[in-house]
């Protein structure tokens, strides 16, 4: 229990960057001040801030707030109890934190490239000093997905978990196929919006959902972070004819983080799905993110809302602030662990090759429109015992004659699908590259 005066004294904070997050952060804390103090048992005074152009004019009160452009002395102020990192990018982020570290002051991050590059070597040096790092703002913007995996699903054993993880993908998947607008201008929107990461190709080549989906299978299954291993595709390459395609076979194409635990290890993967337009998730839509999650006792629950932008994701920030103010008085061995396991729990297993996973596939080919050519293409399948679910011929012919051919695949082993797709691209009725895109029930 806290001592008379420890909850009445304010908790003086620090934020790294007024960005984005950062603004909305110090916009949220000091509009619902009162309701916050409730919350954690004592004020929360927003002490000093840093950015890199202290001219800049900014949408934010920061009225008693002291601005630097010196990011340490914010994590070197003895006044300062909690760190906010919201500069991004990994180097001077993780050195900044170290420091705020070791310094004995806790750290709140909604950095993910930090987290899923050098959580485990972050953690530790949070372990060693007993202070806390927290970071659900790190994944799915508002969602507080990493207190429902860590907390609330603490008594089940996960099987498999499948998230919209990326706003601002989702979002220009959303655009595309709902106005057909253009690839590029709905992704100078989602920038102007503030969804998108410093680098945008971070956003459209699947990395941040990499990112996140890194820290997700860690809390998870109880594995070191390990990014490295996350086989990543993006959304660029996705076309309006397979956007239209998917939808005649009663499919929706979403770029999707895939985690699941089999008998020999761990699939980690980020790549565009077909997904079943009846389930939930194939209907989230705009910058709103999901997370469904399959788990031996509760079975599967599904979570919903807002990836990205100032508010939602300052709300994840404050509520990490509250957690880390209850928290301060409490033994640090008896926190919730940062990995949701126990540090010297934590267990490395396999990681799987993409070529040992099962999965459905979508196809579509571009074939010259002639006798002999569909039993050509379904034996190299049957060569390399693939089922086929459905095969569509679009009669639609282009410049050279050729028609596309849409096809389903029954689940397969990856490694003899790329032997099969290897065998079509050499046909000579077969023109142009084979598209090829996961599919998953999630049933
Ligand atoms: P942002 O809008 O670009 O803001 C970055 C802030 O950091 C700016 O205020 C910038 O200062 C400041 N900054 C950059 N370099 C600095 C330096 N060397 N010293 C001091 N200040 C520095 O970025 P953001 O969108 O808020 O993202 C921040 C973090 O949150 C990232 O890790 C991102 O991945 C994560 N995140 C973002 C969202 C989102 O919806 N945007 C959602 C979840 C998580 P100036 O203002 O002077 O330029
Ligand atoms: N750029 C990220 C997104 C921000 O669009 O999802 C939220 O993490």
């Amino acid at each position: 229990m806290n001592k008379p005066d420890e909850q009445i004294k304010p908790v003086n904070v620090g934020i790294l960057g007024l960005g984005t997050v950062g603004g909305g952060t110090a916009t949220v804390l000091r509009r619902n001040a009162e309701e916050i103090a409730r919350r954690a048992g004592r004020e929360i005074k927003l002490l000093a801030a840093s950015v890199r152009d202290i001219n800049k004019s900014r949408d934010v009160n920061l009225d008693g707030i002291l601005l630097t452009e010196d990011s340490n002395e914010i994590v070197n102020h003895p006044d300062i109890d909690i760190v906010l990192e919201l500069i991004g990018g990994t180097d001077l982020a993780r050195d900044l934190v170290l420091c705020a570290i070791s310094n004995g002051k806790h750290v709140v991050t909604a950095n993910k490239a930090l987290i899923a590059l050098h959580g485990n070597e972050i953690f530790l040096a949070a372990q060693r000093k007993g202070v806390t790092v927290a970071f659900e703002a790190a994944v799915a913007g508002g969602i507080p997905i990493i207190k429902a995996i860590r907390e609330g699903l603490a008594g089940n054993q996960i099987e498999w978990l499948a998230g919209i993880i990326n706003g601002t993908g989702n979002f220009i998947l959303t655009e595309m196929r709902d106005k057909g607008r253009d690839f590029d201008d709905v992704l100078s929107e989602a920038q102007a919006l503030g969804y998108a990461e410093a680098d945008p190709t971070f956003d459209v080549e699947g990395i941040d959902a990499a990112h996140k989906l890194t820290i997700l299978a860690s809390i998870a299954f109880g594995l070191p972070l390990q990014f490295e291993k996350v086989y990543t595709e993006g959304i660029s390459a996705i076309q309006k004819s397979d956007v239209e395609y998917a939808a005649e076979l009663g499919y929706r194409i979403k770029h999707l983080g895939i985690a699941r635990r089999v008998e020999s290890g761990v699939e980690l993967r980020v790549h565009p799905t077909l997904i079943p337009e009846r389930r939930l998730i194939a209907n989230v839509d705009g910058v709103m993110n999901a997370v469904l999650v399959n788990a031996d006792a509760v079975g599967p629950t599904l979570y919903y809302g807002p990836g990205a932008g100032a508010e939602p994701t300052a709300s994840a920030v404050v509520a990490d602030l509250v957690d880390v103010c209850r928290a301060f008085t409490s033994d640090p061995g008896n926190r919730v662990p940062h990995l949701a396991f126990q540090p010297d729990a934590i267990k490395d297993l396999t990681i799987l090759p993409m070529s040992a996973v099962n999965t459905a596939f979508y196809l579509r080919l571009q074939v010259s429109n002639e006798a002999g050519v569909l039993a050509n293409i379904t034996r190299c399948f049957a060569d390399c015992n693939i089922s086929i679910e459905a095969i569509v011929q679009k009669d639609k012919e282009d410049e050279q004659g050729c028609v596309s051919l849409v096809m389903l695949s029954h689940e397969c082993l990856e490694s003899n699908m790329q032997i099969a797709l290897d065998a079509l691209q050499k046909l000579d009725a077969v023109h142009a590259d084979i598209v090829r895109i996961r599919v998953e029930s999630l049933g």
